[in-house]
C-alpha cells in the first residue's frame, strides 16, 4: 500500500491538521453561499435549522469521514476499500469514495469560477483603495463618484466578458494546482498555516467594523429570530446540502485528510472543532455582512449578487469602505483557496494512488481536467447562457451550468454520498475498529453511533426524497 501521504508527506502535527481542515471546510460556503441562503430563506429559520443539521448529523459525520480516512490509510477510494477489506464486506463499497472524489472534482470546476469572481473584485476594489491612498485618503469611501448603476454594473460586465471571467478562472486553479503539487507538508500545510490565522484576524477586523459602522442589531434579530413560515422541504433540503458542503463532507476533501493524520491524534475532539470551527465562521460571516446591507438599507435577500453587488454599494456609503471593501476580498480569496485545494487533494490523490502517477503531474492532469468544465461554468454566463444542462428535470429547468453543477452536487450527489457513508460506518465497518478509530467509549460512544447509524440515514433520505420530489406533500 503505497498510499497518497507517501507521496506527498503527512501532516507535522495536530494543529497543522487542524488548521488544513478548517480551512477545507472554510471557504466560499460560508462568506458567500451561507448568508445568501440565510438571507433567501428567511434568516433566523434557515440558521437555526442549519445548526440543528451540523451539530447531529454534520459533525458525527465529520468524525466518521476522518476516521475512515485514516484507517484506510489512502485516497478516498483506496480507503474506503481497506476499511470494507478489514471488515470482511464487498469491495465495491469503494464506489462510495468514487462518488466522493466525483463530487470534489465537479465542485472544484466550478468554485475556481467563483473564486475567480473574487479575484475580480480584489483587483477592483483593490485599485480603488490604492488610487484613494496615492492621492492622500486612504479612509475614502469605495468608489468615490460612482453610481449605484455603475458599482452593481460591474458585475454584469464580468458576466458578459467571457475572456475576463476564464482568465481569471485560470489563474486561480494554477495556484490551487501549484499548492497541491508542492506536496502535502510543503504545500497544503504551508499554505493553511499561513492563511488560516491571516483571515480570522481579517473576519474579526471586519466584523468589528460592522458592528460599529452598521446595524448590528437588526443583523442579529434577522438572524436569530426565526419565522418558521419560510420553512420548506426544499429549505431543509437546502440547509442540509448547505451544511454538508460548509464542512467539506461527501467530496472526498476530508477523507482524504484523514489519511494524513497520525494515530496518535485523538479524533472525536477534533472532528468537533472542526465542524465548531465552521459554523462559527458562518455565523461570523452573516454577522460581518448584514449590519452593511442593512446599514445602507439594501436587500438581504440579493442571492448570489449579495457579496458582489450589495456589499459594494453598501461599501460606498460607508467611511474607509474601499479599505474594507479591498480586505473583504482578499479575506474571501484566503479562505476559497484554502477549501480548493482541499478539492483538488481528493482526485490527485486518487490519481497518485491508483495510476502510479508523481504528484505534480496528478494535480496538473486533475486541474486541468476540471479546469476545462470551470470554462463550460464561465461560458455559461455569456455564450453558452441558453444552455440548460438537465433542463428535463423541473428542478434544474432554469438553471445555468455553473448553478445545475452547483445544485447538482449539493442536493444530490453530497447527500447521496452522505447517506452511504453512515451506512457503511454505522452498520458495516467493523465495530471494533470503528470504536478505537474514534477513540470513544461508553455513553458518547453510543451517542456518536446513534446519530450516525440512525438519525443520519433517516434524517438524510427523509430530506434528500421531499427536496427532490417537493410534490409528494401534495
Ligand atoms: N467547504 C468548502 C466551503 O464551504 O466553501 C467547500 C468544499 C471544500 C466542499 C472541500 C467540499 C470539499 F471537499
Amino acid at each position: 500500500m503505497a498510499g497518497a501521504a507517501a507521496a506527498g508527506g503527512g501532516w507535522s502535527s495536530r494543529t497543522a491538521f487542524i488548521l488544513a481542515a478548517v480551512g477545507a471546510a472554510v471557504g466560499l460556503g460560508n462568506i458567500w453561499r451561507f448568508p445568501t441562503l440565510a438571507g433567501e430563506n428567511g434568516g433566523g429559520a434557515f440558521v437555526l435549522v442549519y445548526i440543528g443539521f451540523v451539530v447531529l448529523l454534520g459533525a458525527p459525520l465529520v468524525l466518521s469521514e476522518i476516521l475512515l480516512g485514516r484507517a484506510g490509510g489512502e485516497d478516498a477510494i483506496g480507503s474506503v476499500r481497506n476499511v470494507a477489506r478489514a471488515s470482511g464486506r464487498s469491495e465495491r463499497w469503494r464506489g462510495l469514495g468514487a462518488l466522493q472524489i466525483t463530487s470534489g472534482f465537479l465542485i472544484l470546476s466550478f468554485y475556481c469560477v467563483v473564486a475567480g469572481w473574487v479575484v475580480n473584485y480584489i483587483l477592483a476594489s483593490g485599485e480603488d483603495w490604492f488610487g484613494a491612498l496615492f492621492a492622500g485618503d486612504p479612509f475614502a469611501m469605495a468608489f468615490d463618484g460612482e453610481t449605484q448603476e455603475q458599482i452593481t454594473g460591474r458585475m454584469g460586465a464580468l458576466f458578459g466578458d467571457p475572456i475576463r471571467m476564464i482568465a481569471l478562472h485560470s489563474a486561480f486553479m494554477a495556484i490551487t494546482i501549484w499548492i497541491v503539487a508542492s506536496g502535502v507538508t510543503d504545500g497544503i500545510e504551508k499554505a493553511a498555516t499561513w492563511l488560516m490565522p491571516a483571515f480570522f484576524v481579517l473576519l474579526v477586523m471586519v466584523t468589528i467594523y460592522g458592528a460599529f459602522t452598521g446595524d448590528f442589531g437588526r443583523a442579529l434579530s434577522f438572524m436569530f429570530t426565526p419565522d418558521f413560515s419560510k420553512l420548506s422541504p426544499g429549505v431543509l433540503n437546502e440547509a442540509l446540502g448547505q451544511a454538508l458542503f460548509s464542512l467539506s463532507l461527501a467530496a472526498g476533501g476530508l477523507l482524504t485528510y484523514g489519511a494524513y493524520v497520525s494515530k496518535e491524534v485523538n479524533l472525536a475532539p477534533t472532528a468537533a472543532m472542526i465542524a465548531a470551527a465552521d459554523t462559527a465562521v458562518a455565523i461570523l460571516a452573516g454577522l460581518m455582512i448584514f449590519p452593511i446591507v442593512f446599514a445602507v438599507g439594501l436587500d438581504p435577500a440579493a442571492g448570489p449578487a449579495l457579496i458582489f453587488q450589495t456589499l459594494p454599494v453598501a461599501f460606498s456609503s460607508m467611511p474607509a469602505g474601499a479599505l474594507v471593501g479591498f480586505v473583504f476580498f482578499v479575506l474571501i480569496f484566503f479562505a476559497a483557496l484554502t477549501s480548493s485545494i482541499s478539492l483538488l487533494e481528493g482526485p490527485t490523490a486518487w490519481v497518485i494512488d491508483a495510476f502510479g502517477l508523481k504528484r505534480p503531474s496528478a494535480a496538473i492532469l486533475v486541474g486541468l481536467t476540471a479546469w476545462l468544465i470551470g470554462v463550460a461554468c464561465a461560458l455559461g454566463y455569456s455564450v453558452w447562457s441558453d444552455v440548460r444542462l438537465l433542463g428535463f428535470w423541473d428542478i434544474f429547468a432554469n438553471t445555468d451550468i455553473l448553478d445545475t453543477i452547483d445544485g447538482f452536487t449539493g442536493k444530490i450527489m453530497l447527500p447521496l454520498a452522505a447517506l452511504l457513508v453512515a451506512v457503511f460506518v454505522g452498520w458495516r465497518a467493523d465495530r471494533q475498529l470503528v470504536e478505537r478509530e474514534t477513540g470513544l467509549s461508553g455513553g458518547a460512544f453510543v451517542l456518536w453511533r446513534f446519530l450516525v447509524a440512525w438519525l443520519c440515514p433517516i434524517a438524510v433520505s427523509v430530506v434528500l426524497l421531499f427536496g427532490l420530489f417537493p410534490n409528494l406533500l401534495g
